[in-house]
């Protein structure tokens, strides 16, 4: 099987150990941005590690990463960040997003567009965000998902300010248990 650390990634994610120890035996999952898989099979491996049954289902566009990195500004903080730009079709995307996850029967996916009318086909026990991060985006997730045990927001960084906006206005709502990082985890209520 493919390692996540061997997947390439605009996130540079390798690591959800730290969170899945915060997340009970078993469960499911839900990660809204996959691109070709790093943080799925990532959150596999760590659910691996710590014994734990959990489906992750996860979703994204496969659009294509040209049509994902729009803008001039985007490609600023990638670049800064020193990951690798690539160029990758929709197709390309998701046939490589099918061989990183191949051989693991506890991941599903679909390609699909998140937005406020999406409903998910398994009832998630958790959440990963790490698709649009504008305030618009954050937003939408917030309120579709906000009432979960365990939600986890990726780039809760100064370079994204919708997200951290979004977040904040969240919690202002629903005091919540938070730890900040790059992730952002928002616990138990
Ligand atoms: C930062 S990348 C995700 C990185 C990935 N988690 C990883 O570890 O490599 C964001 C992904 O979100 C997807 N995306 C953006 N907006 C979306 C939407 N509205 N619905 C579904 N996927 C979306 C993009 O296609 C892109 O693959």
């Amino acid at each position: 099987m493919v390692s996540s650390k061997d997947i390439w990634s605009p996130s540079g994610h390798s690591n959800f150990e730290l969170f899945a120890n915060k997340l009970p035996e078993q469960g499911t999952l839900l990660e809204i941005g996959s691109c070709v898989g790093k943080s799925t099979v990532a959150w596999a491996e760590a659910f691996e590690k710590q014994n734990k049954k959990w489906h992750i289902h996860t979703i994204d566009l496969f659009w294509g990463i040209d049509t994902y990195i729009p803008n001039a500004e985007w490609f600023k903080l990638y670049k800064a960040s020193g990951t690798e730009i690539r160029s990758l079709t929709g197709e390309e995307m998701l046939n490589e997003f099918k061989e990183n996850i191949k051989g693991r029967d506890n991941i599903t996916w679909e390609q699909v567009e998140f937005n406020n009318e999406y409903v998910c086909p398994v009832r998630p026990t958790a959440s990963f965000f790490d698709a649009n991060h504008n305030y618009d985006a954050v937003t939408t997730f917030l309120d579709k998902y906000g009432e979960l045990d365990y939600i986890f927001i990726d780039d809760d960084t100064k370079d994204f300010p919708g997200t951290q906006k979004a977040i904040d206005d969240f919690l202002l709502k629903f005091p919540r248990e938070v730890i900040r990082g790059k992730v952002c985890s928002i616990l138990q209520k």
